[in-house]
């Protein structure tokens, strides 16, 4: 069973968004800090400057969002809930007020005929657990799945999909290997602890909300076609295809971390680590799959004497990476406007395999793009016909994908408007909708116009 899923005889359509991304207000109704609320102030860790505690503001009032959401025509609305909110210390305490919130917002969705696809963290892990360790410490998991309870026991009625984590390679190795991402430290290869806790973590959630009931839960990767770029560079790109795609697949769906794996993350082998029945639970545990695809990765061995950091978008890091030796990362153009290759082909590569690998049903939970947004019509609306082309392709790569077997449910779009985008701040535009920075008015921009038409013409 997997309510709440559609079941797949033609693709239906989403739009995303995050809690730390858009909501604003970090101290409102009791809300403790979050790792992001910390992060934001290390001089030098955001490019602008900036943070995200006033970002759409969409905390104080949700309305215009669902609003927004709704004139798109499409079925799913993908948010996250922020953890801090509800439990502002990450455990114990439940705050009541904060659910509130997410209560208003899950209603409001389906007063207007809309489908509620919740992810439990995005990233934002109460402070007060940082301070215990983070995800390097295997407590952070069983707070996790506590949290987790917390949130069916209240929401589980009305939210049928439900995602532990979104995207955990960036918690674990932009969080805790580059630093790039909260909370910005650089522990090498003890980063992949953090993701076997992640991993845990999820396994641990799934079962207590499986426990209450709950038949489509999943996790969200954002799997990666690696493709070694030159002749040599078979065992740097096998080394990044395990840490970035074999690493979450081998426990989701082996049980396993395989030989490759435990090359480049020997830890992984460590009975006090990796503790017996850690991997059954994990095993299975997923009812679908949400893959989260902007770019492939393409993978060379490294120049002699280079410092090879590529990729300013984060994605593409080699600090990012432990245990994978003297590689860089080679992106061809064309390239949007955060220099990730656009490569529509590597999303109908990635879907036709992650189905033949996992037999889960697939959402395509994040795609879109980043660019300037400088081009406007005679009233101003923002013309990105960039995006749109980007996005028609990409829905073009997944309709082939489903042609050739692959089970894909549904394309989310990432993302209803202009937001917080992590380490760059205010800088990098993925919405179908712009947001005035200085009085937070919002805007559909052409593309937003776009994704209804095609809802439109696709609706049964
Ligand atoms: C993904 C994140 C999402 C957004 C996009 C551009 O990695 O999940 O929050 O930042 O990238």
């Amino acid at each position: 069973m997997s309510g709440g899923l559609d079941d797949g005889s033609r693709l239906s359509f989403g739009v995303a968004s995050a809690a730390y991304q858009i909501e604003g207000a970090p101290e409102a109704d009791g809300k403790g800090p979050s790792i992001w609320d910390t992060f934001t102030r290390v001089p030098g860790a955001i490019d602008d400057g900036t943070d995200g505690s006033v970002a759409c503001a969409s905390y104080p009032d949700p309305r215009p969002d669902l609003d927004l959401v709704a004139g798109l025509g499409v079925g799913y609305y993908r948010f996250s809930i922020s953890w801090p909110r509800i439990q502002p210390l990450g455990s114990g305490t439940v705050q009541k007020s904060g659910l509130d919130y997410y209560e208003r917002l899950v209603d409001g969705l389906q007063e207007r005929g809309i489908e509620p696809m919740a992810t439990l963290y995005h990233w934002d892990l109460p402070q007060a657990l940082e301070d215990r360790g983070g995800w390097l410490v295997r407590e952070t998991a069983e707070h996790f799945a506590d949290y987790a309870g917390v949130v069916h026991d209240l929401l589980g009625d009305r939210v049928r999909v439900w995602a532990t984590h979104n995207e955990p390679w960036c918690a674990a190795y932009l969080g805790y290997a580059s630093g790039r991402h909260a909370p910005g430290r650089q522990v090498g290869a003890q980063a992949h602890r953090a993701a076997h806790h992640l991993l845990l973590s999820h396994g641990l959630a799934a079962e207590r909300l499986h426990a209450g009931g709950a038949d489509t839960v999943g996790i969200v990767l954002n799997l990666t076609p690696v493709w070694p770029d030159s002749s040599t560079a078979a065992t740097a790109a096998d080394g990044v295809d395990a840490i970035r795609n074999r690493i979450w697949l081998g426990a989701l769906v082996d049980g396993e971390y395989d030989a490759g794996t435990l090359r480049v993350a020997p830890v992984l082998a460590d009975p006090v680590l990796v503790r017996p029945g850690d991997l059954d639970l994990v095993r299975g545990s997923a009812d679908w799959l949400g893959v989260n695809y902007y770019t492939p990765a393409r993978v060379d061995i490294a120049l002699p004497g280079e410092t090879p950091v590529v990729d300013e978008g984060g994605d593409a890091e080699v600090d990012a990476f432990p245990g994978v030796e003297d590689f860089r990362f080679t992106p061809r153009h064309p390239r949007t406007d955060i220099d990730w290759e656009i490569s529509p082909l590597g999303l109908e590569e990635l879907l036709v395999e992650t189905y033949r690998r996992t037999q889960l049903p697939l959402v395509v939970t994040e795609n879109g793009a980043a660019f300037s947004d400088l081009t406007t019509m005679a009233d101003g609306t923002v013309d990105d016909a960039d995006r749109v082309d980007y996005l028609r392709t990409h829905l073009a790569a997944i309709e082939a994908a489903r042609a050739s077997g692959a089970d894909v449910r549904t394309y989310v779009l990432w993302t209803l408007m202009d937001n917080f985008e992590w380490s760059h701040g205010y800088t990098k535009h993925f919405g179908l909708v712009s947001v005035d920075r200085a009085d937070l008015s919002r805007r559909p921009k052409r593309s937003y116009g776009w994704v209804a038409e095609q809802t439109n013409e696709r609706a049964p």
